[in-house]
């Protein structure tokens, strides 16, 4: 939750692209992470993002999301571009960001995971001057957005080192989905995860998409990519090689252009925005 939100519910509306990039240069003396990526993210969709290791994925999500500054290149968001100082400066932006370590307090519980650092202060005096926390309320919110998003816990106010590993991904992905206006950016989200808990995960993300937030899903899981992306975003050599449908492009054909054996141009492109400039 920034301070232009007040409940845990995030609202979508706009045009349908939600944010691009134009043209990144990222590099670490003379590695080449970024070599001129570009990127563009729907409202309210779920793009995977696939590549290779060392293809530049994390490179471009750490330059979309402030964690890294790029060397060249334009970011819009909204349509209005962005120069992201550090990850706060994004989050503020309502980009949200799960990174693959597990991004959670384990000796805390789950209301206070959900608010962490982001803590709800009783109205008046009590708050303001006292500092006084208001638990009832976010143990309400709290209760409010696990039940929006379909995730069963016995109670909010378990600790979050109680709940099994899925369950422990979710409340995760609950947050970023709480505070993330716009962007919810997840980073190999099911890697650690047995089959039916990343069944659970995979729901999730379709909900978190379905209350019309815009999702990025870094993936190196082709059947978890063809079950619930909207659009594939294929990286290699730091660079997009293509942007594909899950339905009209196979998973053979992605992986052959994610590993250079296909030419990008075999695949049909499924980029929303097709005029020049767009971002630049
Ligand atoms: N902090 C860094 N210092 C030096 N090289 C880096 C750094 N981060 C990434 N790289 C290099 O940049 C390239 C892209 O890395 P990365 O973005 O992590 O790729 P991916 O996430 O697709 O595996 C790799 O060659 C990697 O070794
Ligand atoms: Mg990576």
């Amino acid at each position: 939750m920034t301070d232009a939100a007040d409940t845990l519910s995030p609202a979508a509306s706009g045009p349908a692209i939600v944010m691009t990039a134009a043209g990144l240069v990222k590099r670490y003396g003379h590695v080449v992470a970024l070599d001129g990526a570009d990127f563009e993210l729907a409202r309210g969709e779920i793009l995977a993002v696939v590549g290779d290791n060392g293809a530049g994925k994390s490179s471009l999500i750490k330059a979309l999301t402030g964690a890294e500054i790029p060397d060249r290149g334009h970011i819009h968001l909204d349509g209005s571009e962005v120069h992201f100082k550090n990850p706060l400066s994004a989050r503020l932006s309502g980009i949200e960001t799960v990174y693959q370590e597990l991004a959670v307090a384990t000796q805390l519980n789950i209301t206070q995971n959900l608010f962490l650092g982001r803590e709800l202060r009783k109205p008046g005096i009590l708050g303001t001057l006292f500092r006084q926390l208001d638990k009832a309320r976010m143990q309400r919110q709290a209760a409010d957005h696990m039940r929006n998003l379909g995730i069963r816990v016995q109670s909010i106010n378990q600790k979050v080192e109680t709940l099994s590993g899925g369950q422990r991904q979710a409340v995760a992905v609950a947050r970023a989905a709480a505070w993330g206006r716009r962007v919810v950016i997840l980073d190999e989200p099911t890697a650690a995860l047995g089959v039916r808990e990343t069944n659970q995960v995979l729901d999730l993300i379709i909900r978190v998409r379905d209350q019309g937030l815009s999702v990025v899903l870094i993936s190196h899981s082709m059947p978890n990519v063809f079950q619930i992306a909207d659009r594939i975003h294929i990286h290699r050599l730091g660079r997009r090689a293509a942007v594909v449908s899950p339905k009209t492009t196979s998973r053979s054909d992605v992986v052959a252009v994610m590993t250079g054996a296909l030419e990008p141009s075999a695949v049909a492109s499924a980029l929303i925005n097709q005029s020049v400039g767009i971002g630049r």
